[in-house]
């Protein structure tokens, strides 16, 4: 527990998924993209931010207007795994909830003994200042710059960063 939410772990939180995601045009704002992560929310494991009303409520029960950040995670190997998304509501930025996310997730990667979590994001070369923010953010969590890739998504340079736990 954390300020006045806790994270839970769980599934299938697509509505609250989408919920945030609405709210967040700057860095959400293509609709195709948007659904797919939506989507992910019933593939991937989902840490959630939940305000303190909804404590002590199963992640699977809480009402998706308590749900204040989510953090989809996508392990593909016993030693590795990336953040598929990280979404806090915008009212609640630079509250700590992104940090515990994370802090949570990665405590819980380590008990399994993975070693390396990753993120794609938006790289410098786009020069967008919404991803400038997200980019510090993940810096500030611990992760390093690894390599642009110009090609790797239609339209935009993804940014492979990477931290070791
Ligand atoms: C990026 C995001 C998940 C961060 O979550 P958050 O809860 O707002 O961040 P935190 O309060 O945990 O911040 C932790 C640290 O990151 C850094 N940070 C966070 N937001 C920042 C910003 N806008 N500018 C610069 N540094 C920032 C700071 O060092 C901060 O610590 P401090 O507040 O003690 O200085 C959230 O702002 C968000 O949802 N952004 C829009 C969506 C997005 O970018 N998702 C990731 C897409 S890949």
């Amino acid at each position: 527990m954390s300020g006045t939410y806790t994270v839970v772990r769980t599934l299938g939180r697509s509505d609250a998924a989408h919920d945030i995601l609405e709210e967040l045009p700057e860095w959400f704002g293509i609709d195709r993209f948007t659904h797919e992560y939506v989507e992910a929310a019933d593939r991937f494991p989902n840490y959630l931010a939940v305000a303190s009303p909804s404590v002590g409520a199963d992640g699977g029960a809480v009402p998706a207007d308590d749900v204040l950040g989510v953090l989809l995670l996508d392990q593909r190997y016993p030693t590795s795994a990336e953040v598929h998304l990280l979404a806090v509501r915008r009212k609640h930025h630079r509250a700590g909830i992104g940090r515990d996310l994370m802090a949570r997730v990665e405590d819980d990667l380590r008990g399994q003994g993975v070693r390396l979590l990753s993120v794609k994001t938006l790289g410098p070369s786009a020069h967008d200042p919404a991803f400038d923010q997200t980019r510090a953010f993940y810096g500030a969590c611990g992760f390093h710059p690894v390599e642009e890739f110009p090609d790797l998504w239609a339209d935009d340079p993804c940014l492979l960063m990477v931290k070791p736990l």
